[in-house]
C-alpha cells in the first residue's frame, strides 16, 4: 500500500508522498472533524514539527486534482497521524464524508513550522478558529518538555467553533477562549484578552513571544500588536496552495529583504511577523 515515492520536480524540496487509510473519521462541532491516517510502512510525518504540513487528496479520479494543504495535528506513531479539518468547499466536503479504510495520497511533512521556544521566554500561542491545529501540536509538543508551560488564546465566531479543549485542559495549559457571539468565554475577539496579557508581561518586565495561525485579518492584527510592543511574533500563514512544494508558484507571501517574495509552501508557512510585507 505505501509507495514511499520521493517527489523532487524543479522544486527547492525533495519530499515523499505515501499512501494512506482514513483509520478514524470523527466528527466535532462547527463543521470540524479528525481524521486519523494510518499507513502500512513507517512514514516521515512522524517527525514532522508544529506547523508543517501535508497535502491531502482522496481517491476522486480526475475530480479535484490538487491536493489540499493540512497542518499535522498530531504525530500519533510512526504509522499514524491526524489532521483537523474544517469543511470550506469540495474537497474538504468530500473528506469529511469518507469511510474508514478509505485511501488517500499524502505528500510531506512539507514546509518549514514554529522554531523552538526561545529560552526564558514566555511563549502566547494565538489560534484562531481552523487555525488550531499547529498550536494544539505545539502545546502538546511545550507540555511534555520540561520548559515553561505556554498559555493559549484561542477565539473563535461561536462556541461550535472551538473544538479539541479538553486536551488543553488535560496537559495543563492556562487557555483563555473568545467568542464573537459571546456563547463560550471572553465576549469578542481574541485580540483583546491577549492585548492585556501582553500589557501585564511588559509592567512586570516578562519577556514573551506570540506564536498564531488564524484567518488572515487576526494574523495582520497580531503583526500590528507584535511589531508595536516589540515582540518577537511568528505567524502560521494560510495562503493558497495547488502544489504544496515550491513548484506552481502560487503562494508568494510579500516580504522585506532582498526578495520581494517568499513562497508560503517551501519558506513557511511559519513567518516571522516583522518580515512579512502587509
Ligand atoms: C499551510 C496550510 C495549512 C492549513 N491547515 C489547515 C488545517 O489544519 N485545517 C483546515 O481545515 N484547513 C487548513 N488549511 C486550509 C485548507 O487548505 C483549505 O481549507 C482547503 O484547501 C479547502 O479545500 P476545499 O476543496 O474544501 O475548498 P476549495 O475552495 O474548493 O478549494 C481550495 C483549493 O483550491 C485550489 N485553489 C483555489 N484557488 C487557488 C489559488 N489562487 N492558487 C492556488 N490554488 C488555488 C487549491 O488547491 C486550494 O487548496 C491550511 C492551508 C494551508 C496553506
Ligand atoms: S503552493 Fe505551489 S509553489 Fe507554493
Amino acid at each position: 500500500m505505501d509507495d514511499g515515492r520521493r517527489i523532487a520536480y524543479d522544486s527547492p524540496v525533495v519530499t515523499t508522498q505515501f499512501q494512506v487509510e482514513i483509520a478514524a473519521n470523527r466528527r466535532l462541532t462547527g463543521g470540524y472533524f479528525v481524521l486519523e491516517l494510518a499507513s502500512e510502512r513507517a512514514n516521515p510525518v512522524a517527525d514532522a514539527t508544529p506547523g508543517q504540513f501535508v497535502m491531502l487528496r482522496g481517491d476522486w479520479g480526475r475530480d479535484l486534482l490538487n491536493g489540499r494543504a493540512f497542518s499535522v495535528l498530531e504525530p500519533i506513531d510512526r504509522h499514524r497521524f491526524s489532521v483537523l479539518l474544517k469543511v470550506f468547499g469540495r474537497g474538504t466536503a468530500l473528506m469529511q464524508d469518507m469511510p474508514v479504510g478509505a485511501p488517500m495520497t499524502v505528500t510531506g511533512p512539507l514546509g518549514q513550522g514554529f522554531p523552538a521556544p526561545t529560552e526564558g521566554r514566555t511563549q502566547l500561542l494565538v489560534a484562531g478558529g481552523v487555525g488550531l491545529p499547529p498550536l494544539h501540536f505545539l502545546a502538546r509538543t511545550l507540555a511534555a518538555t520540561k520548559a515553561p508551560t505556554p498559555e493559549m488564546f484561542y477565539g473563535g465566531r461561536t462556541a461550535d467553533d472551538l473544538v479539541l479543549t479538553d486536551d488543553l485542559e488535560r496537559w495543563g495549559i492556562p487557555t483563555v477562549l473568545a467568542t464573537e457571539d459571546g456563547s463560550r468565554g471572553v465576549h469578542g475577539r481574541v485580540t483583546a484578552p491577549l492585548l492585556a496579557r501582553i500589557e501585564l508581561a511588559q509592567a512586570r518586565a516578562e519577556p514573551v513571544e506570540l506564536l498564531a495561525c488564524g484567518p488572515t485579518p487576526m494574523l495582520r492584527a497580531l503583526r500590528e500588536i507584535g511589531l508595536a510592543h516589540e515582540i518577537p511574533t511568528y505567524l502560521c500563514l494560510e495562503e493558497m496552495m495547488a502544489c504544496g512544494f515550491g513548484v506552481c508558484l502560487g503562494c508568494a507571501v510579500p516580504v522585506y529583504g532582498d526578495k520581494p517574495y517568499k513562497y508560503c509552501c517551501t519558506d513557511g508557512p511559519v513567518f516571522e511577523a516583522a518580515q512579512v510585507r502587509w
